[in-house]
């Protein structure tokens, strides 16, 4: 993988197009979980330290193509200023007279936040105009937002064809991490692959094979791997419809020399509610009125020894409904037991992609993972193998 990062550009004295990924939840107006705000800061510094102006374009939710007031990136202004510990203007629009002109305003030392750039049509169809129209508010362009690489937008691809451009230290980052996990990673190397739905994960599954050693399903995936078994599963989620290509999945795993790890024993309960009675049985005895939650102690038991024994961990997804207590307890002691290995340095432990982290910091295991990417759907995708075009883009301008 080869690209420019901020090393080889000049920004002294230039006004750098930096493109953020702060799509952050918020509640009542504020915002929740500045993660990936606080995950930008180590770019903006550096392009600071180095006499850089940053006009920061990003997109927030998907107001498709026209302006939403509810998306308005403003709402992210005071967490990016606490971050930062500077100070932060605004632009209420990304292209345009005015947009231009608070980009030349841009004073030495603080960072200029445009607009969401959703609110342009242009944005999603990579409109070369609106590129063009964006690359006017800079002279350098840094891509930082490896959480939005899987979108063939105009800021997060356009731009760099337009304009001389780098990798931000967050994108640097998340590649290095990800290339240690499945490029070349330290053998064996294991995945956990969790979730509901087998049917958002098989094209995951499908590359995985090929990269790792072992791969432990679980979630309610797990029940849709039993059942493609014969194995009865009560009223458990579960993919039915699904048993021909779950069966495809396994037997290319065989092919391939790669172990499905399933559950041994599973927590079960009558109803999905917090403190709902369960009882912990055989992954094959599920009794018909009742549904599989969790992984029980001898499954976690079986995947801790399996980390042990491995050197590389990439994971995606919960292992059961780790939201309603008592079915977290899975998932908290296989992330803790990961977490444990990667402090001894005996385990690289690379997590991310949607529910993942906040099923891992529910435990504190996030903070002592290697490392916990700011992705959902990019990281599902180059967990799939695809080529992201953010990424690709800073490749070819290289
Ligand atoms: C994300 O939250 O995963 C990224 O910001 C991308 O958002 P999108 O799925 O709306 O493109």
């Amino acid at each position: 993988m080869a690209f420019r990062t901020l090393d080889d550009l000049d920004l002294s004295g230039r006004r750098v197009l930096v493109r953020v990924d702060i799509n952050v939840p918020v509640q009542g107006g504020r915002v929740s979980d500045d993660s990936r705000i606080r995950a930008t800061v180590p770019t903006l510094r550096d392009i600071l330290a180095r006499g850089g102006k940053p006009v920061l374009l990003a997109h927030f939710g998907r107001p498709g193509g026209h302006v939403v007031a509810e998306l308005s990136l403003a709402v992210t202004l005071p967490a990016l200023a606490a971050a930062l510990g500077g100070t932060v203007r605004f632009a209420t629009d990304c292209i345009g007279a005015g947009a231009e002109a608070a980009a030349a305003a841009l004073p030495a030392g603080e960072v200029l936040v445009c607009e969401n750039t959703r609110f342009h049509p242009g944005e999603e169809s990579n409109d070369p105009a609106f590129a063009a129209a964006l690359a006017r508010l800079g002279q350098v362009y840094v891509n930082d937002a490896f959480s939005a690489a899987h979108r063939a937008h105009a800021s997060t691809t356009g731009l760099a064809r337009l304009l001389p451009a780098a990798a931000g230290r967050l994108m640097q980052a998340e590649l290095k991490a990800l290339a240690a996990a499945l490029s070349d990673p330290a053998r064996p190397v294991i995945a956990v692959i969790g979730g509901a739905k087998v049917s958002t994960k098989l094209a995951l599954l499908g590359n995985l094979i090929d990269r790792v050693d072992q791969i432990v399903i679980g979630g309610a995936m797990a029940n849709t791997f039993l059942a493609a078994q014969g194995i009865d599963v009560g009223k458990s989620l579960c993919e039915r419809d699904l048993a021909p290509a779950t069966r495809e999945i396994m037997a290319r795993a065989e092919a391939a020399s790669c172990e499905l790890v399933l559950p041994r024993d599973v927590v079960v309960a009558r109803a999905l509610e917090a403190g709902a009675l369960s009882a912990v049985v055989a992954a094959d005895a599920c009794p018909p009125d009742a549904m599989i939650l969790d992984l029980g102690p001898a499954s976690v038991a079986d995947i801790a020894v399996r980390f042990g024994q491995a050197k590389t961990l990439v994971w995606n997804g919960p292992l059961g409904a780790f939201e309603i207590e008592p079915f977290n307890a899975g998932t908290d002691a296989a992330a803790l037991a990961a977490a444990d290995l990667t402090e001894a340095g005996r385990l690289l432990s690379v997590a991310g992609g949607g529910d993942t982290v906040a099923a891992l910091n529910a435990s504190g295991a996030a903070a002592r993972f290697s490392y916990v990417s700011t992705a959902g759907g990019a990281f599902l995708e180059w967990l799939e193998g695809k080529t992201l075009p953010g990424v690709a883009a800073l490749e070819a301008a290289s």
